[in-house]
């Protein structure tokens, strides 16, 4: 553990507030002329007993996606904390409830990440349809091979009817991108998009979402209502020979993803991040068809660098005695899109 201090903080009860990882150059710094500021600087995760000891009298807490954010840790924290500014746009590692219950706001990092995560999604789907992992894994076995008119085939995209499952503002990012291929495009969300947002994507009920789409791409964010959403039935109803790219951990199941692969349903899959990461289904890892990263959607030095920022700016906003930037409010429903 790095700890940072102000010159402040050992004369005045300056804030004091946690980093649970290191971040982006230069983005600690600033958080540590406004705070004490201490900073777990490795790329693993904190230990859960580690961080619930370091938690203790912080005003913020800087957290990941890793980060369990319960009433176990906002307890630890005690009553000082005001803030758990989260390192992501995703927010499901935080009981909303009992963040709320503690008087306790939330914040992610919406929007710096939206074209750096579609890009991933881009190249996911290029690789999953046109089996550039594969072709790798080939290439680098030393297997023998030779050009021929029927060697891996893939699928090609230009045309093909795409499905985005969750329209926000990544699944609009990737729509943006499908005009360059010629692709119509078809989307489920929760509501229906302004028209100007809809840029002449069509809404269809989940049901005829999948029915019709030879390539769906999955953005929905992972709550209560999207968990396993696409699950053996739903991926059965994707056209056989279909292609899937999974944006979100906990969406898709992954079990019934790798059966559909296995079955041959499927052409190909690609997944950016994974329910239970570091850990990958084993039946995923086996299969030849899945294209798998290690959550790298966000992944790129510009976007790392705007995420931390608007962490930070998130936490100074607070200690300022004003609204977090980029709030975190739940959706309004629970109920599963239909
Ligand atoms: C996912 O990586 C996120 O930022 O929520």
């Amino acid at each position: 553990m790095t700890d940072i201090r102000t010159s402040a903080g050992t004369r005045t009860a300056a804030p004091r507030v946690l980093v649970t990882r290191r971040l982006a150059p230069g983005v600690v710094e600033r958080l540590a002329a406004a705070c004490e500021a201490t900073v777990h600087d490795a790329e693993q995760p904190m230990p859960r007993p580690e961080l619930l000891a370091a938690a203790a009298g912080r005003t913020a807490l800087i957290t990941t996606l890793d980060d369990a954010v319960d009433a176990e840790l906002l307890d630890a924290a005690g009553p000082a904390l005001r803030l758990v500014a989260n390192h992501a746009v995703g927010t499901h590692n935080i009981d909303h409830a009992a963040c709320a219950a503690r008087g306790v706001a939330v914040s992610h990092t919406p929007g710096v990440l939206t074209e750096a995560t579609a890009d991933m999604a881009w190249a996911l789907l290029l690789a999953a349809a046109r089996r550039v992992g594969e072709g790798e894994r080939l290439l680098r076995s030393g297997r023998p091979w030779a050009w021929a008119p029927t060697f891996m085939l893939g699928m090609e995209l230009g045309g093909t009817p795409l499905g985005i499952l969750g329209m926000g503002r990544i699944g609009r990012a990737v729509a943006r991108r499908a005009a360059a291929f010629g692709m119509p495009v078809a989307y489920h969300n929760r509501r229906r998009l302004p028209a100007d947002q809809e840029a002449g994507a069509e809404l269809l009920p989940l049901d005829e979402l999948l029915a019709t789409s030879r390539v769906l791409v999955v953005t929905a964010p992972l709550n209560d209502a999207t968990r396993h959403l696409v699950d053996a039935r739903r991926l059965a109803q994707l056209p056989s020979g279909a292609v899937l790219v999974s944006m979100t951990a906990g969406v898709v199941d992954e079990a019934a993803l790798a059966g559909a692969l296995d079955s041959g349903h499927l052409f190909a899959a690609a997944v950016d991040n994974f329910e239970h990461e570091p850990a990958v289904h084993p039946a995923l890892l086996a299969q030849e068809r899945a294209v798998l990263v290690p959550h790298l959607g966000s992944a790129t030095v510009r976007t790392r660098q705007a995420m931390g920022d608007l962490a930070v700016d998130n936490v100074l906003a607070v200690l300022a005695g004003g609204e977090p930037v980029t709030r975190f409010s739940p959706p309004p429903t629970s109920a599963p899109p239909s």
